[in-house]
């Protein structure tokens, strides 16, 4: 069967098309039917099936005599340590953690905070709670304290794990610290931590709450599998929305192996015991679906990555990684190939690898530029499939299934909906628009299998962010279009998220931090073009009137508060003082007209606008940080 007639089955017969789909998934007690909408427009998948992920990601393949197979390889080329977990040692390691959880007092559904670096420790720290039916959050380690705090008041673990430290080049980034920063900051107090000492450094374990990773598995019984509901919760991730207050997805376990299982065979290719790499964290959607779940579930080996495309130690680290395990398909974002295109233009050092292993390239996370899609298309030789997706979706909503059929790549495209997305282009009142034209990009509902089903603890906020603009529909966030083959165009955010080198960050929240500056009267903070990130954070302050700090300190102290409050990952580093921001005469600050300003591009006089001089104004701050149209 090809594309065509799949993705047409999964509309006519969703419930033949995943009912089939999850036979591949071991069940301890198989669901009656797939789809539960009695809660319509909340849905739910295989809700009273009864099943683990643990067990389908590491023990049933060792039941099916895969043990000695290799599901983990960690490169580090920032400790300069390569290690390999078969799927026994897996095995071993993940029921021995979920018992000292257990032996704790964790059990199913306590949630569980995991902050850790790239190291295999923190999958197994996943799937130990997965073994045991608690959720766990994970927290990317480039986040500050302030961060983390808000995510452990909103989901109240039970228990956190933590690494002591973690790794970027040049620094050790002190995770310890940073969780006892949090954990001052935050009203909810979790019963105990659990820490996994590094040798790069060793924490100070505080007595009473801290416990050590090894210490406290000693002479506990492993954990068995704890059966959960289809629809239990088997995870939250946060993911930035418009304001300071992150929205916080959840995962429920069924429907998240089943689409993850079908996506490893037919979109990306892969057979069981082949290597998967997603070069991503596994704080990120792409980390946990493409670095955990998915590979393991399907039986893959996966690769934990630490290090970055560029510098550890040169730009040929990707080929490396690739020729070393064999990896046959590798999964990152645009933004890693423009930092290796930028220090190898040529690709010289591609050529010093057999790559042979290598089938296919899918990028994600960010628009896909045409010169990064031409030039590792030219450089690796392999088909390079951008695919589009979001935390919310966690698998991709469209994408060119290679493994169904390779259909023609257009570059600039994210090819076609995957089965189960029905994916339509909406104006604003919500009527369906001709092909070719750009609209806010919508998934009628029901959303596949895999998708978020609520955001935890916020119902209401679910609805309103994603349910209620398109009445019957899912607002994705993005806007753009679809042509006359069905391909999709995605071309911008309609909401304040910014992509800063594929990571997904609030415009908003950086401006709830500069607003609390106390010299700060008002801000705005846009998202400008970057050549290597996509985008770039960029903020306008005002001062309250006879502020005495000189606008160099404001604009120093503005740059540290982001990075302390949100993390060094919000890359927050332009920032400029301006008497005004340009605003509609009922005070709607005009930040759309400003991102142009600052790209330098075309933009149309808004007719709202209260007073256009202040435009001229904003065109000599961008100008000041290095931005806008050069001058004539
Ligand atoms: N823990 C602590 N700090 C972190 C971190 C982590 N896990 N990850 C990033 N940071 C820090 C970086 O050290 C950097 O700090 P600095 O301002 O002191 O230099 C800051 O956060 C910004 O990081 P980043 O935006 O990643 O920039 P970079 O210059 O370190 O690297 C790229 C740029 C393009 C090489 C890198 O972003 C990359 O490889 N991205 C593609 C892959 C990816 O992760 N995609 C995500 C979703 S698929
Ligand atoms: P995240 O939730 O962090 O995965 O970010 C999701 C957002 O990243 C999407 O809503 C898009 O704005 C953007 N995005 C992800 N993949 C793509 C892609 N292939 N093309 C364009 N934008 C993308």
């Amino acid at each position: 069967m090809g594309y065509a007639e799949i993705y047409r089955r999964a509309q006519t017969d969703p419930e033949g098309f995943w009912m089939e789909a999850a036979e591949a998934i071991d069940w301890v007690q198989p669901p009656s039917k797939a789809l539960f909408a009695d809660n319509a427009p909340l849905y739910e998948w295989f809700a009273d099936g009864m099943v683990n992920t643990c067990w389908n990601a590491v023990d049933r393949h060792v039941e099916a005599g895969h043990g000695d197979r290799v599901a983990i390889i960690h490169d580090s080329p920032l400790t300069g340590t390569t290690h390999k977990i078969t799927y026994a040692e897996l095995q071993a390691r993940v029921a021995s953690l979920a018992g000292a959880l257990r032996a704790k007092g964790v059990e199913k559904g306590d949630r569980v905070i995991i902050y850790m670096p790239m190291v295999p420790e923190a999958v197994e720290a996943m799937l130990a709670c997965g073994r045991i039916g608690a959720i766990h959050s994970v927290v990317f380690g480039g986040f500050a304290s302030n961060e983390l705090a808000v995510r452990i008041d909103d989901c109240q673990p039970k228990c956190i794990i933590a690494a002591s430290c973690g790794i970027e080049p040049g620094r050790v980034v002190h995770y310890k610290p940073l969780l006892d920063g949090a954990l001052d900051l935050a009203a909810h107090k979790p019963e105990f931590c659990v820490i996994f000492q590094r040798e790069q450094e060793v924490a100070k374990l505080e007595e009473g709450r801290d416990v050590d990773w090894h210490a406290f598995q000693y002479g506990v019984d492993p954990a068995e599998c704890v059966p959960v509901e289809g629809n239990h919760p088997s995870y939250i991730l946060y993911t930035s929305g418009t304001t300071g207050q992150p929205k916080g997805v959840v995962r429920h376990t069924a429907g998240h192996l089943v689409a993850l299982n079908w996506s490893m065979r037919n979109l990306y290719d892969m057979q069981p015991g082949e290597v998967f790499w997603a070069a991503s964290d596994v704080g990120w959607v792409v980390g946990h679906s493409y670095i955990c779940y998915a590979p393991l579930v399907y039986g893959c080996t996966t690769i934990v990555f630490e290090g970055k495309p560029v510098g550890t130690p040169d730009a040929g680290t990707f080929w490396r990684v690739i020729r070393d395990h064999k990896v046959k398909c590798l999964f990152t974002a645009p933004t890693a190939f423009r930092a290796i295109k930028r220090d190898d233009p040529q690709g010289a050092l591609v050529k010093d690898y057999d790559l042979s292993s290598l089938e296919s390239l899918f990028l994600a996370g960010e628009r896909a530029d045409p010169d990064t899609i031409k030039w590792a298309q030219d450089k690796l030789g392999v088909p390079v499939i951008d695919h589009w997706w979001q935390t919310e979706t966690g698998w991709a909503i469209a994408g060119n299934p290679l493994g169904i059929e390779k259909l023609p790549v257009k570059i600039g495209s994210p090819a076609v909906a995957m089965p189960g997305y029905d994916v339509q282009i909406l104006d604003e009142g919500g009527h369906p628009m001709k092909p070719g034209e750009l609209g806010a990009i919508a998934v009628k509902l029901p959303l596949p299998p895999g998708t978020l089903p609520t955001l935890w603890n916020a119902e209401a906020r679910y609805r309103k962010s994603y349910l209620e603009h398109f009445p019957g529909y899912y607002e994705t966030g993005d806007a753009g279009y679809v042509d006359e083959d069905g391909y999709l165009y995605i071309m911008a955010r309609t909401d304040d998220v910014i992509n800063v080198a594929g990571h997904r960050l609030s415009t908003g929240a950086m401006e709830e931090v500069l607003a609390a500056h106390p010299d700060v009267a008002e801000c705005a903070v846009i998202g400008v073009t970057d050549s290597l990130k996509g985008q770039l954070p960029m903020g306008f302050v005002c001062l309250n009137k006879g502020t005495i700090t000189s606008a160099e300190d404001v604009v120093a102290d503005c740059v540290k508060l982001v990075r302390d409050q949100i993390g060094p990952v919000a890359a927050f580093k332009l920032a400029v003082v301006v008497e005004r921001l340009p605003k509609t005469r009922s005070g709607k600050i005009l930040r759309a007209t400003m991102v142009k300003i600052a790209d330098g591009a075309d933009y149309k006089m808004p007719a709202t606008i209260d007073d256009p001089a202040i435009l001229d104004e904003i065109a000599e701050a961008v100008a000041e940080l290095g931005y806008g149209r050069a001058p004539a």
